[in-house]
């Protein structure tokens, strides 16, 4: 299965895992990439020391296969981003506003240059910058997403992008999920929680045992995260496996920004402990259909032979197809 993307990036497969904050290693970007999917650092939290040191950790392990590199525009650390350029990142990813003149200097320095919009009204700056590639994330997506679910804003960005291949992020996390992207117009899957659950990412144990636990309709998307970091976040929640911490906060972040005081020393405890009651468990609506621990690089495989399996036997629904 060949896409557009997989020449614009270099890729041998259209599966990409998202770039996830301070949660992925060299091990986990280098594990999908050699497998000939793209692997993706986060950055957000990241200075220009530890990125630098990541991008080069992680080209040790990967020969020159490409990866990328995703910076959140409203808190991209500009240091951190001139090392990412000086270092030639062969993609550079941005999220959550316009990446304007950073899309410019990401190309000059030699990029592939890819924009995740959550809305519609984004698309018109992103083409604008040039952007190579688009993500279109529904509001199913781990982390932070918006507010769109993804069948609906999917087709809308395609028709919008002018050309551009889109990629599609949010609660895809098998070959059923990327084959039924693929006929909403997608060109591949950009794949965020589905990658967490497995032995390369540098999530805690309890982290990836509540993905895999848990059932679809299990993730709440929340604003109580953003009020316990003190770090609003314009256009988004958190979406996350509900537990202990968002039965009791979700919906009530007022009451909780008066209790910080006491909150926060609880959660930050938790974390130590690794107690999965009080922890952000940042997961996608996908993790329903989450149900092991597995390598990275097999999941790249395994996604692609499930998807064009998928699409092979929709094709015979048409008397078409193998
Ligand atoms: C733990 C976690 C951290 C994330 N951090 C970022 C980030 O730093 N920047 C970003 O653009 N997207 C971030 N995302 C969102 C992903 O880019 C992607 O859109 C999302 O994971 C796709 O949905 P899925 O998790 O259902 O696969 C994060 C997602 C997760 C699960």
């Amino acid at each position: 299965m060949r896409t557009a993307i997989c020449d614009i990036l270099g890729i041998v497969h259209p599966v990409c895992q998202a770039g996830m904050a301070g949660y992925t290693s060299p091990e986990l970007v280098a594990a999908v990439s050699g497998a000939g999917g793209l692997g993706v650092h986060g950055s957000l939290g990241r200075d220009a020391a530890e990125l630098g040191d990541l991008l080069r950790a992680t080209r040790a392990l990967l020969d020159d296969r490409p990866f990328g590199v995703n910076f959140v525009v409203p808190r991209l650390d500009e240091a951190a981003f001139a090392r990412c350029l000086a270092e030639r990142a062969p993609v550079i990813c941005f999220s959550w506003g316009d990446p304007g003149e950073y899309a410019a200097r990401a190309r000059a320095a030699g990029a592939a240059v890819v924009c995740q919009v959550t809305t519609l009204a984004e698309v018109p700056a992103a083409l604008a910058a040039g952007v190579d590639v688009l993500i279109a994330q529904g509001t199913e997506g781990g982390g932070h997403s918006g507010f769109v679910p993804l069948a609906a804003l999917l087709p809308a960005v395609v028709d919008a992008a002018a050309g551009a291949p889109v990629l599609a992020a949010g609660g895809i996390v098998d070959g059923r999920g990327l084959a039924a992207a693929l006929a909403l117009g997608a060109a591949g899957g950009w794949l965020g929680t589905r990658f967490l659950a497995t032995p390369e990412a540098p999530v805690s144990a309890a982290w990836k045992r509540a993905i895999v636990a848990a059932g679809p309709g299990d993730t709440v998307h929340t604003g109580a995260f953003d009020r316990l970091w003190g770090q609003p976040w314009p256009g988004g929640r958190v979406r996350a496996v509900r537990n202990r911490f968002t039965d009791e906060w979700d919906g009530r972040e007022d009451a909780l920004a008066a209790r910080l005081g006491e909150v926060r020393p609880a959660v930050w405890r938790a974390e130590r402990a690794d107690d999965a009651d009080l922890i952000a468990l940042q997961a996608g609506s996908g993790s329903g259909a989450i149900r092991d621990i597995r390598p990275a690089g097999e999941l790249v495989g395994a996604i692609v032979a499930e998807a064009e399996e998928v699409i092979g036997r929709l094709g015979r629904l048409v008397g078409r197809g193998a």
